[in-house]
């Protein structure tokens, strides 16, 4: 906290006053005063000390925000205005800090906000303990635990639509951090009489209707309900709905809330089962049935209900319907079976639906406490929050109330006990005088009712217990025995006869007179209530049904455990579980919160006094006022105190240095309080009165005022004055920057002027000096040209002169040599004779002739006949000569060359020749031919022994000899043969075996034919007539065409006797194939087969050669 926080305090901004025991005059009318005029501004709490008394304002306030937490987190009780934060606050500090069990105490009459106030008070708690994910999930369990509840446990009353019908105790653990750990909860006596009736005006408990607006269908189905609220007799329609409560919603919050809480699914539907049941129960009725001994017996009217309700808990219906009809009386060993009439039919129907209710809201809490308990062994502190009805007193007070009421009065008892004592420790440990305080002690009615010997329940118990008939007529009788003597009890038929002229009571009843105020009880109900029987028919055919939570609810069902004693009464129950509560509260730190209804409208805004003074009796709150009043009406820590007056007095303000204790007498001394008006404690200051406190409060404020004035004064001057100093030290600052900046300025300014003038002045001077310079540069100029123009003029003259002069000295050696020539001719005319002319002719032409002679013979060419060199002419008139030259020179080398030939080598020549003479430009095969040798014995016959036979058969030279093609006459396919020529003959033979096949006379050959193209077929064309050309004229085939030709030529032209072969050439022509003239034609061929030309015989007249195209 910044130093600068203000301390606030419960006495600021007030109004009236936050704490009643500051109420200055005490009177019963100036506490409801003050309670109005606060309720007029909102303000729902007040305080009496450390009570706090809340008003319900029936309309939500903004004042339980999170931030309104963080405000009243870790703050003073007293500081901040009156909140019921404040007290959670400091309950749960004073728990997690000095380790004290704390219980906050919530009482109030039906709807003045107990429930509301003790949701409040846990969620402040939550709010400010601990956090994390477990912490939470705690928190949110046990928050969750109060839709739950409230769904099964709250009803609409005419009082509040959202009325607890059960009292409850919630013990919430920590850890001694101050994390909650768990809870557990405590219930007591659910009104369970609303579950079959319902008063005018009022509901049933919520759950029956959250059920049927909220559940699904499907739920519903399951459950064999309807819908419609008007279907079952135990809801009254009369107020089904409630305004502002929305029972759907309810329903899934509800669910969502157990979910939360740790219910299993298959618990829900167990439950709601139950509640099912309940329902269907209710709308079963009977009939009465006659019986010969002239007793009526009951029936069920209609099972359709009963069928639905047994089908759903799994109980056969038969037993049921007997327990219904009959009721079994065990004593001693001995079974007594009675009929039951249709009024106890009844009866037994609704005592089942109460206990079935009662027993499944108590299962509720249990389940409830298994999942909230806390988990750990370790110890534990303990905050106990107790919501529990408050005081009841209607027009007719039964059995409920009664129970209720003395409820109250032992919390009455605890409070007066704990609050005194509490002042009382206070006081011993202040080291303050005690002063005894007259108050009044409820003991005395406690006592009434709970004596064990003769208190009202022990009489009650009695009365159940007795044997013989017992009414609440009998139990009335025995009161009035027993009790007449006492001061609190009235009745009219009591000893104390007063009464008997009493007509306000009437007879059937009794009175007590509370702390609170005096009750009539009816007696009517009071036995059986306290009974609260079931008949053992029942709770056995319960247990029998077949569904695990039903039997749970009722063990004593069980035949194996047939318990004959009679189960504790009602009261008796209380009883217990109330002295367990006040044990428990004993133990703890208690705090209470006082709720007080201000209308009975539910409405805002409205402030009956009646009302709220009856509340504030019979809370006995002006009693708490004045038992805090009675010693000193206001305490407060020293350090404190002496904060908030330390003004008041000059040597307290502003510091005080010594210890707080001196600083206060020092203060209240110098104030002039007297004396008895405080006491010092140890730690804290006692004052007496409220006055003083009023007193100090009123000097305070006033001196605040002149506090505050001072401090304005002071505080304004020091602000003028810094302002005004800040101002000053700004004007330098800013004036500095100025005179620099102008100074700044001012400089710049003649700098720039300074430049320009500078720079016109240098203009001006480079332009004058420019001047000069352009002026000088030009005369040189001038004078450069001018000479110039002189020296091209002298030049010119010169060369002109020159020119003059050397036409002059050629003319004059012209002149000069044709006069010299002249007179050198006409001296030497009569020296030459008239032929010498022609003989210098003829010398230069001999001259001219010799060196070309000799040049000549210096540039021969070679004596090969083939090279075409020779030299070139010198002078064209010897063009004849040369050429002529020429031809005898390559005539004489040629005649050289031929005279070194041998005679065979000659005879070869003259062969190539005749080829040459043939074929040369005739057939394109000639010039392969050229150089070939022509070997002319290509197989050496002679030495080859392979061709013996062929040589024994060929007599004569054989001039060739080579393996040649004949072409087959019929079909143009050629044939390998061995072709001989000699002189006379030519001959095939066969070529492997040289079997002759034909020998033919060459004189039979007429002529050959062959082809002008680069083929080797040739046609022997023979003699018509001969012997040899019966089959007709060959066609053969060979590369060596031109050798073999050639050689055929030659052979027919050495002999003298044959006629000169002829040699055809030409691309088509005629042979003789037998009988037939048939045409060969040679065509030119694509080349296929590679290179080589074929034949083939196209008909009897045609045989076609293809010849590939060169
Ligand atoms: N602090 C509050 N602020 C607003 N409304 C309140 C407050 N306390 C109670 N109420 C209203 O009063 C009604 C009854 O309060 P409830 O706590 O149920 O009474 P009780 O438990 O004493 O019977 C609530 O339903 C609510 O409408
Ligand atoms: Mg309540």
């Amino acid at each position: 906290m910044s130093k600068m926080e203000v301390k606030t305090s419960l006495l600021d901004n007030m109004i009236g006053v936050g704490d009643m025991v500051l109420l200055e005059p005490l009177s019963e009318e100036s506490f409801i005063d003050n309670l109005r005029k606060r309720f007029d501004h909102n303000e729902i709490y007040t305080y009496i000390g450390s009570v706090v008394i809340s008003l319900n304002p029936y309309k939500s306030l903004p004042i339980f925000t999170a931030d309104k937490v963080e405000e009243y987190r870790n703050r003073n009780f007293y500081e901040l205005s009156p909140h019921i934060y404040a007290l959670a606050d400091e309950a749960y500090r004073s728990l997690r800090d000095q380790d004290k069990d704390q219980c906050i105490l919530i009482t109030g009459e039906s709807g003045a906000g107990k429930t509301e106030a003790s949701k409040l008070v846990m969620s402040y708690v939550a709010a400010v303990c601990g956090k994390g994910h477990e912490v939470n999930k705690v928190k949110e369990q046990l928050l969750q635990s109060n839709p739950v509840l409230e769904a099964f446990g709250n009803a609409k009353t005419v009082r509040n639509d959202n009325s607890s019908r059960f009292g409850k105790y919630m013990d919430i653990e920590f850890d001694f951090k101050g994390d909650p750990l768990g809870g557990v909860i405590s219930n007591y006596l659910l009104e369970k009489s609303r579950v079959v009736k319902q008063p005018r005006g009022e509901r049933n408990f919520h759950i029956f209707y959250q059920l049927l607006s909220g559940a699904s269908e499907d739920t519903l189905r399951k459950l064999k309900l309807d819908r419609d609220f008007s279907k079952y007799n135990y809801l009254s329609l009369d107020s089904a709905t409630v305004n502002g409560l929305d029972d759907a919603a309810g329903f899934r919050t509800v669910r969502n809330a157990m979910q939360i809480v740790g219910f299993m699914e298959d618990e829900m539907q167990s439950v709601l089962e139950l509640v099912a049941a309940v329902l269907k129960l209710g709308n079963i009725e009977f009939k009465p049935e006659s019986r010969v001994n002239g007793f009526d017996e009951s029936r069920v009217k209609d099972k359709n209900d009963l069928k639905e309700m047994c089908e759903l808990l799994g109980i056969e219906q038969s037993v049921l319907e007997r327990a219904f009809s009959f009721r079994t009386v065990e004593a001693k060993l001995e079974k007594v079976s009675t009929t039951l009439n249709v009024a106890q039919a009844y009866y037994a129907r609704d005592a089942l639906a109460k206990n079935l209710y009662s027993r499944l809201f108590s299962w509720l809490v249990q389940r409830i406490n298994e999942s909230i308990k806390a988990q750990t062994k370790s110890r534990k502190k303990v905050m106990g929050v107790l919501d529990i009805y408050g005081f009841e007193i209607f027009e007719d007070n039964s059995f409920e109330q009664f129970i209720i009421n003395y409820c109250n009065e032992k919390l009455q008892q605890i409070f007066i006990e704990l609050t005194l004592r509490e002042e009382q420790e206070e006081y011993i440990r202040e080291g303050i005088e005690w002063t005894n305080i007259e108050y009044f002690n409820n003991a005395i009615i406690c006592d009434l009712i709970e004596n064990n010997q003769n208190g009202i329940l022990a009489m009650l118990d009695e009365e159940c217990l007795r044997p013989g008939t017992v009414t609440d007529e009998t139990f009335l009788d025995k009161l009035n025995t027993v009790c007449a003597e006492h001061q609190h009890f009235e009745s009219r038929l009591s000893k104390n006869s007063k009464f008997l002229t009493d007509h306000s009571l009437p007879h059937n009843c009794f009175r007590i007179q509370h702390y609170a105020g005096k009750v009539l009880y009816r007696v009517e109900g009071f036995v059986d209530k306290n009974n609260d029987l079931l008949y053992r028919d029942l709770s056995q055919a319960m247990y029998k049904a077949n569904h695990s939570l039903m039997k749970m609810l009722f063990p004593e069902g069980n035949p194996d455990k047939v318990n004959l004693k009679r189960p504790p009464t009602a009261g008796f129950q209380f009883r217990a579980s109330v002295s367990t509560l006040m044990k428990n509260l004993q133990t703890k730190n208690p705090n209470y919160i006082r709720c007080i209804k201000p209308n009975e409208k539910k409405a805002p805004h409205i402030f009956t006094d009646s009302l709220v003074c009856h509340q504030v009796r019979y809370l006995g709150l002006m009693e708490n006022v004045r038992v805090r009043r009675a010693g000193y009406a206001f305490r407060q820590a020293y350090e404190p105190c002496l904060e908030r007056y330390k003004m008041l007095c000059k040597q307290t303000w502003p510091h005080w240095r010594g210890p707080t204790r001196k600083g206060v007498e020092v203060l209240l001394t110098d104030l002039q309080v007297p004396a008895e008006e405080f006491s010092y404690g140890r730690s804290k200051i006692f004052i007496r009165n409220p006055r003083t406190l009023f007193f100090l409060e009123e000097k305070r404020r006033h001196c605040l005022e002149d506090l505050a004035t001072l401090i304005q004064k002071i505080y304004r001057g020091w602000k003028c004055r810094t302002h005004f100093l800040l101002l000053k030290k700004s004007q330098v600052v800013v004036a500095a920057w100025y005179r620099r900046y102008a100074q700044q300025k001012k400089y710049q300014n003649i700098k720039r002027s300074t430049i320009i003038v500078q720079s016109f002045i240098r203009g001006w001077k480079a332009r004058k000096i420019l001047r000069e310079l352009k002026y000088q540069k030009r005369c040189e100029e001038a004078v450069t040209t001018i000479a110039a123009y002189w020296h091209g003029t002298q030049a010119r003259r010169e060369l002109k002169r020159l020119k003059e002069e050397a036409r002059r000295k050629h003319a004059v050696a012209v002149i000069w040599a044709y006069w010299l020539g002249l007179k050198v001719r006409r001296e030497y005319r009569k020296f030459f004779r008239a032929n010498a002319g022609k003989k210098i002719y003829d010398f230069t032409v001999q001259r001219i002739m010799q060196k070309y002679f000799l040049g000549l013979k210096n540039t021969m060419p070679s004596m090969s006949p083939t090279d075409k060199n020779w030299p070139a002419r010198p002078y064209q008139f010897l063009d004849g000569t040369h050429q002529a030259l020429r031809r005898i020179f390559h005539l004489w080398r040629c005649k050289k060359y031929r005279s070194q030939f041998t005679e065979e080598k000659k005879a070869i020549y003259e062969e190539k020749l005749e080829a040459s003479q043939m074929f040369k430009d005739k057939k394109a095969l000639y010039p392969s031919s050229v150089g070939q040798p022509f070997k002319g014995d290509y197989l050496e016959i002679k030495k080859n022994p392979k061709y013996q036979k062929l040589n024994s058969a060929v007599e004569e030279k054989i001039l060739l000899a080579d393996v040649i093609n004949k072409i087959n006459r019929a079909n143009g396919k050629s044939t390998p043969r061995i072709f001989l020529l000699t002189k006379s003959h030519f001959v095939l033979a066969d070529h492997k075996t040289g079997q002759v096949k034909v020998s033919v006379p060459l004189s039979d050959v007429t002529s050959v034919s062959v082809s002008t193209q680069s083929d080797g077929f040739f046609a022997l064309k023979l003699k018509e007539g001969s012997t040899s050309a019966a089959k007709g004229d060959f066609l053969l085939s060979s590369e060596r065409l031109i050798e073999i030709i050639t050689k055929l030529y030659r052979t027919g032209s050495a002999t003298a006797d044959r006629e000169q072969l002829n040699i055809d050439i030409t691309d088509e022509f005629l042979v003789q194939f037998k009988q037939d003239k048939v045409c060969v034609k040679f065509i030119q061929g694509s080349p296929k087969n590679g290179n080589s030309a074929t034949c083939k015989r196209k008909n009897n007249r045609l045989v076609e050669v293809s010849v590939p195209s060169p």
